[in-house]
């Protein structure tokens, strides 16, 4: 496993405890704009060189032993942007999901999705299905692509199914519990994150996941995602690995 970690120094790796991987890490890709504004670029360039950065990642993630990585990759709220920004990025997300797909099963990557699927277009919905059907055998890491995603809009769509379920006497009320709000979640069978990972600067979770995180340890740095590389990945490890997680208790 190690020995896949080719260009990390050892020295960058020797003190991360292999037993204490968080088993599920969500990045919150951003700055991808300011990136490329500060090259004097366009931003779908910095968007373009962020996609390369999370094939990294999710590399690196999987050699340490990360089982999940949740990458927040458009927002419900992303559709404010300007149409020709919003286009660029479902191009963009079509174009990975065709051209990445043999490297995935390669690499025994398991792609899934989480986010609404109304309001996305027909082929991408296409697209996305197919590369569900075709990695899902795979067994190795789970990148789970958030895409059209918030968690509010999650956090509403499961009670609407919930009170569906109810109505239809499906389910009593009295039974409902986390574990049961939990398996309407678009997350449904994922552990909740240990780590959250935002680059970028901003100290805030954008709508990502508002139910799962509620102890999740939150990493950040000032480095925008494109500039985000395995070390920072390790940095933010090892920043895990010497929290103390409470959970509420002593
Ligand atoms: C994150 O980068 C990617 C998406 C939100 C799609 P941004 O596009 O938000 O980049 P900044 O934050 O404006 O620099
Ligand atoms: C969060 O970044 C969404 C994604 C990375 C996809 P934003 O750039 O949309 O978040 P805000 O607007 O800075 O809160
Ligand atoms: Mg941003």
């Amino acid at each position: 496993m190690l020995r896949d970690l080719f260009s990390i120094g050892n020295d960058k790796i020797s003190d991360i405890d292999l037993g204490k991987i968080p088993e599920h890490v969500a990045i919150i890709m951003d700055g991808n704009g300011r990136w490329a504004k500060a090259r004097g670029k366009a931003r779908t360039f910095g968007h373009q060189v962020g996609a390369e950065t999370l094939k990294t990642i999710v590399k690196v993630a999987s050699c340490v032993g990360v089982k999940v990585i949740t990458a927040y990759a458009f927002s419900t709220e992303n559709w404010k942007r300007p149409s020709s920004e919003v286009d660029f990025l479902m191009d963009l997300l079509g174009r990975y999901l065709t051209n990445e797909i043999e490297e995935f099963n390669k690499n025994g990557v398991q792609l899934r999705f989480i986010g609404s699927r109304k309001g996305l277009p027909t082929w991408i919905l296409r697209k996305m299905d197919y590369a569900v059907a075709v990695t899902e055998r795979n067994t190795g890491i789970i990148l789970n692509l958030a895409i059209n995603y918030g968690g509010r809009n999650e956090i509403l769509h499961a009670a609407k199914t919930i009170a569906a379920e109810v109505a239809a006497g499906q389910l009593n009320v009295d039974n409902i519990d986390t574990n049961i709000f939990e398996e309407h979640l678009y997350t449904k069978g994922l552990p909740v994150p240990d780590l959250l990972i935002r680059p970028g600067g901003d100290m805030r979770i954008s709508n990502f996941l508002l139910w799962q995180i509620a102890y999740t340890e939150i990493w950040t740095t000032d480095i925008y995602w494109p500039d985000f590389t395995q070390e920072h990945f390790i940095e933010a490890i090892k920043a895990y690995q010497c929290r103390e997680r409470r959970f509420g208790g002593l």
